[in-house]
């Protein structure tokens, strides 16, 4: 049968229940996503009731409630089953935050690829990724689902993965359908609260929040999940002129929108609808198809049928959207075509070793006072402390995808490994903590939520140890920072500190090192830039880690030890207060911009304005010295390109592999644009006094604006062209360039 008469055939045949059926998915308790739990859902899955399910994984689980779809409903529609493969399935890659670093998009289409491979080979057909929600405020949890803080890298990040995750074709037996989440503007929620009101302008949400959004339709995104939160009042689930009118009708997105966990019942919280069946009346009518763990499609649209709030035919239209993704996913030729067999252990090696080579691509070298690292050749001695040294589960992330079936390297493993002439020894001194407990003095009184099970004091005896290492040790790696569940999902935290006791712990460390001239190596794993500048201050060397994977421990051991160079940059900048927050270098001017030395300037009375450190930051082991910026052409119109070229040379003593970015501003524009503007990337490996000449590419169309009616313009005029390793203008190089019409 032809997908389209294949389709329609079920359609002419179906009950509203086994419609409405197909537009419910419920989740099958492989693990909690959400607040609500759903029941054993086989007797709806045999009547038809519901035709899609998350959180259920495994080849056999699978194949046992495919087989009552296929074989024992009415109808035989197949499940579409979909599960959060976010970094990784069961080999885990680097979060994404930190992936986003790497500003490889061949890496990031690999590691979604491997992710899918993993994921199919377990029964699943659809991914609720990749989570595309630029993030400017590091309170909130979810920026390390995401690609950082700017549109245009958020953008090469959503093709890329949209890329990996469905293979070209979804009838690979190894595609995954993506989801693009979460539509939009998740990321601007009020002061870093997760779920909370957002508000922002509608320019913001053309140039920031919707671009990485369009470039995963351009990728031919299967589908779209819109976020919980509001936009100016209309929550985005009930969102018609963002659904319906733009992505539906004006892009001609006909693939899935699929709803994100109970988000329709909760619009009757948001106060936009009375019942149920009103909420569900708001979401279809918006262009939702398949409602997540809210059961309002199938109790609620009978009633709203009843009501005459909706007809038949947008029912119909959604079912039948339900039933062409499933159809292009093979699924009704063959509903059992993933999850037939477990992988071959020659690829699950495949994926480790990538995981490693994505990990080492995404570790940021923040600071290398006194070129410490790499480790030289006379480490005889090594203490190795802190709450995260030997804590594999951490390593994971927030997302830990279906659970490694082996867990992943740890710090104090991999150096192990790496260093095996060396003694190293291991204390972790103090638990990580909780974040209520580093600012419980700060707050005078409980959190507003259960306290959390704090970890227990430290063992008096683990924290002398701890210390007592840093006694005899030729240099001291120091992991400390944040749990895997102190970031993610509903994880916002009011401060950017170390948890717990970690702080006095790592200045008692790092006061025992540097009294005996022992370098500190700070190991920091985080979901979020932390404001740590005393850290950064006491440590010789700081390595910002995030939360890497499967092979943390082996990554991290490589690079400290040299074997491969650091080369990520931080795709979010950090702040040196939380009191910056939202702090990113994208900001529209001010008419007064910051300077010390006049009082009637953007600035704080108690803090500096710049941050700790800057978008694009990340050291590597060489040195750079850029000459030559120039461009082949001083002039450019709308249709036309250009190249911008500049020459480095590596001065350091290790090779290394430089990242050069290409930003604009224009010196004067009809509606202000942002301070900086990222237009390009490339990289360049370069050997210990190499030189070499990296080349980045400009379209005139790059530099289109939105005119002050926010319609897409070419405005003439003049344009700074800023080259340089991240975004700070101090170390940018600048360039003249003249926009102009047409024909000139
Ligand atoms: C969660 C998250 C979303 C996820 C979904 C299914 O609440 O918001 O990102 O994909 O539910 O687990």
């Amino acid at each position: 049968m032809g997908r389209v008469s294949r389709v329609e055939g079920l359609l002419a045949r179906m009950t509203l229940v086994e419609k409405l059926g197909q537009l419910t998915m419920s989740s099958a308790g492989f693990t909690v996503t959400g607040p609500v739990i759903a029941g054993d859902s086989t007797e709806a899955i045999r009547r038809g009731e519901v035709g899609n399910l998350l959180n259920l994984v495994g080849g056999e689980p699978v194949r046992a409630l495919q087989r009552v779809a296929v074989e024992e409903s009415r109808l035989g529609i197949p499940l579409l089953l979909a599960f959060d493969v976010v970094h990784g399935h069961r080999t885990l890659f680097p979060v994404p935050l930190a992936e986003a670093g790497a500003l490889d998009a061949e890496l990031w289409a690999r590691t979604a690829r491997a992710a899918a491979v993993e994921a199919a080979a377990d029964g699943i057909a659809m991914t609720f990724a990749p989570m595309l929600d630029v993030a400017r405020d590091p309170r909130w949890g979810r920026g390390v689902e995401g690609p950082g803080e700017d549109p245009m890298l958020a953008s090469r990040f959503a093709a890329a993965k949209v890329e990996g995750f469905q293979g070209g074709d979804l009838t690979r037996d190894d595609a995954l359908a993506a989801v693009a989440k979460h539509y939009c503007a998740y990321g601007a929620v009020t002061a870093g609260r997760d779920y909370a009101s957002v508000d922002v302008s509608e320019r913001t949400l053309r140039e920031v929040y919707l671009p990485p959004f369009d470039a995963a339709l351009g990728a031919g995104v299967a589908a779209v999940m819109p976020a919980f939160t509001d936009l100016a009042g209309v929550p985005l689930t009930a969102h018609r002129g963002l659904l319906r009118d733009r992505l539906r009708r004006r892009l001609g997105f006909e693939g899935v929108i699929v709803t994100d966990y109970h988000a329709i019942a909760e619009l009757i919280v948001h106060g936009v609808a009375a019942d149920l069946a009103e909420a569900a009346a708001l979401a279809l009518e918006a262009g939702v198809d398949i409602d997540m763990m809210s059961g309002a499609f199938r109790h609620g649209l009978p009633l709203a049928l009843e009501r005459g709030r909706v007809d038949l035919q947008t029912i119909d239209a959604a079912v039948r959207r339900v039933l062409t993704l499933k159809e292009r996913l093979g699924l009704f030729a063959d509903p059992y075509r993933r999850g037939k067999a477990a992988l071959p252990a020659a690829v699950r090696a495949r994926h480790r070793a990538l995981a490693r080579e994505a990990a080492c691509r995404s570790l940021v070298l923040l600071k290398n006072d006194r070129e410490v690292l790499p480790f030289g050749p006379t480490l005889r001695r090594l203490a190795v402390v802190g709450p995260l040294a030997d804590a594999p589960l951490e390593m994971a992330g927030p997302w830990p995808g279906a659970g490694a079936d082996d867990a992943p390297v740890s710090v104090i493993a991999g150096l192990r490994a790496a260093l095996p002439a060396v003694q190293i020894h291991c204390a972790a001194g103090v638990p990580i903590g909780t974040p209520a407990q580093a600012v419980a003095a700060e707050c005078a009184g409980p959190p507003d939520y259960p306290a959390a099970a704090d970890s227990a004091p430290p063992p008096e005896s683990d924290l002398a140890a701890a210390l007592g290492l840093c006694e005899s040790a030729d240099a001291v790696v120091l992991c400390v920072g944040e749990a895997a569940r102190m970031s993610g999902e509903a994880a916002s935290r009011g401060a950017l500190d170390l948890p717990g006791s970690q702080r006095e712990f790592a200045e008692a460390v790092c006061r025992r090192a540097a009294a005996r001239g022992v370098p500190v190596i700070v190991v920091l794993f985080s979901g979020r830039p932390l404001a740590v500048p005393w850290l950064v201050q006491a440590a010789d060397a700081v390595l910002a880690a995030w939360f890497p994977g499967s092979e943390a421990g082996a990554a991290i051991a490589d690079v400290l030890c040299g074997r491969v160079g650091p080369s990520a940059r931080t795709a979010i900048t950090w702040p040196r207060a939380v009191g910056q927050v939202p702090l990113f270098f994208g900001e529209r001017p001010s008419g007064r911009p910051a300077n010390r030395d006049d009082p009637y300037t953007s600035k704080y009375l108690d803090f500096p304005v710049a941050p700790l450190f800057p978008f694009g930051h990340g050291l590597t082991y060489g040195r750079f010295r850029y000459t030559g910026l120039r461009a082949n052409r001083e002039r450019i119109e709308e249709h036309e390109s250009l190249e911008v070229s500049v020459d480095l040379v590596n001065e350091g003593a290790h090779a290394a592999e430089e990242t050069v970015f290409l930003f604009t501003h224009p010196r004067t524009s009809s509606v202000s644009r942002p301070i900086l503007e990222l237009k390009a990337f490339a990289k360049v490996a370069l050997a210990a006094g190499a030189s070499g000449t990296v080349t980045l590419r400009l379209a005139g169309a790059d530099l289109r604006t939105l005119g002050a009616d926010l319609e897409p313009q070419f405005e003439p005029g003049a344009v700074d062209l800023l080259v340089g390793p991240c975004a700070d203008r101090e170390q940018l190089h600048v360039l003249g360039l003249i926009k102009e019409r047409a024909g000139r």
